[in-house]
């Protein structure tokens, strides 16, 4: 699962009993080598959908990370690019990269901007939120875009109950919520909390007209339906 480069098991043990911001302090260098940084067919993907709507005028990736969003928003926008994330050492690796792009430390439930952005793009991250604070960022990304502005991030189909993957990540899910019963700080993060139904009815709810593509370059379940969509969220 993880490269020679990536973390030790020790390393990921500590960084999961961390807060969600220390954790990503501390797995920053070696972040690019794990399965979490979105690879780049999820970003190539999602640039190949989003350019029917473009080109677009400033980019923001929310949750950015080390910066892998840059990726997809580069070819779409004609403006400046920003990424905002908590994690000061993600951010330096972001900066690094990307030194030309603009990199912001803020917490996104409370994202400061004010229509400033034309597209807003987030992958990975959706899961880092409860439901209950879902419509709060949703809000927040809504008032950060320019009218006619888009929020975008790809969102995957539920995984039929036969499948590995299916197990895997409820295992996951039951180790954090076990794990979260007990331990302080928490660390939020959840596969199985994001149905596209309920996500798009707190987009809708922060005002969004809420669409969805698919992007069958990332593959098709048995039944031939894509594996994942790309979530369009228009704010009008
Ligand atoms: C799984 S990483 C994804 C990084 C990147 N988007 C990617 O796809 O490779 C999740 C990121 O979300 C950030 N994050 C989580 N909760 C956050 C919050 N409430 N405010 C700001 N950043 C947050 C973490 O610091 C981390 O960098």
């Amino acid at each position: 699962m993880f490269s020679p480069q990536g973390p030790s098991l020790r390393e990921l043990v500590v960084q999961a009993l961390s807060s969600v911001e220390r954790g990503y302090d501390l797995l920053a260098p070696k972040f690019d080598h794990t399965p979490f940084r979105t690879p780049d067919n999820v970003l190539g993907a999602t640039a190949d959908a989003l350019r029917p709507f473009g080109p677009f005028g400033e980019g923001l990736d929310v949750c950015c990370g080390t910066g892998a969003g840059v990726r997809a928003l580069r070819p779409l926008c004609q403006g400046r690019l920003t990424g905002v994330d908590f994690s000061t050492g993600m951010l330096a690796q972001a900066r690094q990269a990307h030194p030309d792009v603009e990199w912001v430390r803020a917490e996104v439930r409370a994202l400061p901007f004010v229509e400033t952005f034309d597209l807003a793009v987030s992958f990975g991250a959706l899961g880092h939120f409860l439901p209950t604070e879902r419509p709060l960022l949703f809000s927040k990304v809504y008032r950060a875009l320019r009218p006619g502005g888009m929020f975008a991030f790809p969102i995957a189909a539920p995984l039929p109950l036969t499948s590995v993957s299916y197990w895997t990540l409820l295992g996951f899910d039951i180790v954090m919520r076990v794990r979260n019963a007990v331990w302080r700080p928490p660390f939020i993060m959840y596969y199985r909390t994001c149905p596209l139904q309920a996500v798009r009815r707190d987009l809708t709810e922060a005002g969004f007209t809420v669409t969805t593509a698919p992007l069958a370059a990332l593959g098709r379940r048995e039944d031939g339906s894509p594996r994942y969509r790309l979530v369009l969220a228009r704010r009008p």
